[in-house]
């Protein structure tokens, strides 16, 4: 039956509403796959990651185990995890260094960092006559279709055809030029490692709480109470609590009223940007010691344009969450129907004072770690729409918050109306992405 419904994509998703079985159902996550995840551009990390040649790190892309790995060249590859000989995965570790070459550990054919056959042991005896050597790229480690690096964000697509990393980012790719410009010397540095969650729930749950900006007072609201009322109670002993505080209280302090100020900007391809930031740019000696460095390096002018962007959070669809104020970036890795596993990592601003370090280093811990209550706050509503989509309860997950009421912009562009910072408009800009993908549409 689902063979036959499955040609009819279409009728899974309205544009206020969509069948549970988009999250639910195996071979739909299949296609998704296929049609998406293995086709589109996915992050697989930050060249930082793989500063000398030979460095590797492992990454999953859709179903597919890729590595990234710095070539002697100094290029970042991206390559299947895979022998050419008899299927061996080349790297078992999540990351290392390969030495000069990969060499497999099954029956020693070697690879150079790029992928291509090194040798093969006594492969003229053994080979001679045959198909198989170095002219024949059946025998190379297979790399991935297409790389592109924006801004030291490395992405690939395993697909050939289709539009580059700058035309799929389009506008979302303000997430990387705003965190690299925060840098006094215009870039960052990952910091190793990254915390990493498996969630029993469908990985489209994830992205769409990403950008909804009414769950937080609710969701969040006992862990923001809780912060609130020890901050109050420094700020009352010693006359002002630290910032780190202020992270989590936010979450009580700032209602569903003050988050309807903000605004969510919706682009084609499902990225969406949600604007309006908590204010993070007190006027505390740490910043101004920052904004000191920041006009050296940019002048006045330039730092107040950058430290003027007013951005909470951008999604890049179909795997990443980027917080580009604060340094930090979720990758979405789906496991399976019912099995996510997110990357959450941080990151350096290079050539800015430690304490700003320390500002997102505190963000990471208290807010976005699996040690957090916020993120086990969403980890429990992640399970439990999961559980309830799987029922026989309902047959449709609706997103019809200020439906018909997104203002239409230029290029495609889907903004939420004024003081409409709650709208569904992101979960609706979503789901038509993945329709037209799903229906082979760009
Ligand atoms: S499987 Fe890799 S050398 Fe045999
Ligand atoms: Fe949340």
């Amino acid at each position: 039956m689902l063979q036959e419904r499955i040609p009819d994509l279409a009728k899974f998703v309205e544009p206020d509403r969509v069948r549970k079985e988009v999250y639910t159902d195996p071979q739909i996550f299949e296609l998704e796959m296929a049609r998406i995840h293995e086709k589109y551009w996915l992050y697989c990390g930050h060249e930082s990651q793989v500063p000398k040649a030979g460095d590797y790190t492992t990454v999953q892309v859709g179903r597919q185990p890729m590595l990234m790995v710095r070539g002697k060249d100094k290029k970042v590859h991206v390559l299947y995890n895979r022998c050419p000989h008899r299927g061996n995965m080349m790297c078992g570790d999540r990351h290392g260094n390969t030495g000069e070459f990969f060499r497999c550990s099954y029956h020693a054919w070697t690879f150079q960092h790029d992928g291509g056959l090194r040798s093969i042991p006594m492969m003229e005896s053994g080979y001679a006559g045959t198909r198989y050597g170095k002219d024949n790229p059946d025998c190379s480690m297979k790399k991935a279709a297409r790389v592109e690096n924006y801004r030291g964000f490395v992405f690939a697509s395993l697909a050939q055809d289709g539009p580059t990393l700058k035309e799929f980012l389009g506008e979302s790719k303000i997430a990387f030029d705003d965190m690299c410009d925060r840098a006094p010397g215009g870039e960052v540095e990952v910091v190793p490692n990254c915390f990493r969650v498996i969630q029993h729930s469908n990985w489209k749950i994830f992205l769409e709480n990403q950008l909804d900006a009414l769950h937080p007072s609710v969701v969040h609201q006992s862990t923001g109470r809780a912060a609130h009322e020890v901050e109050k109670d420094i700020a009352k002993r010693t006359g002002k609590a630290p910032l780190s505080y202020h992270m989590l209280s936010a979450f009580a302090t700032v209602t569903i009223d003050k988050w309807d100020n903000f605004q969510t900007l919706n682009y084609p391809h499902g990225h969406c940007i949600l604007t309006g930031y908590m204010g993070l740019r007190p006027k505390d000696p740490d910043t101004l010691a920052y904004e000191k460095v920041m006009h050296k390096a940019y002048g006045k002018e330039r730092t107040e344009e950058i430290l003027g962007v007013n951005i909470h959070h951008v999604l890049i669809y179909p795997g990443l969450s980027v917080q580009s104020p604060l340094q930090q970036l979720r990758a979405v890795r789906p496991l399976g129907v019912d099995k996510t596993l997110t990357e959450i990592w941080h990151f350096r601003l290079k050539g800015a004072p430690e304490p700003i370090y320390r500002r997102s280093l505190a963000y990471y811990n208290l807010v976005n770690s699996p040690s957090t209550m916020i993120n086990a706050d969403d980890l429990e509503n992640f399970w439990k729409c999961h559980q309830g989509l799987a029922s026989n309860g309902g047959d449709w997950v609706s997103f019809g918050r200020f439906h018909g009421r997104d203002l239409e912009k230029p290029g495609g562009m889907v903004e939420t109306g004024p003081n409409m910072g709650t709208s569904e408009a992101p979960m609706r800009n979503q789901m038509k992405a993945w329709a037209q993908f799903m229906g082979g549409s760009r």
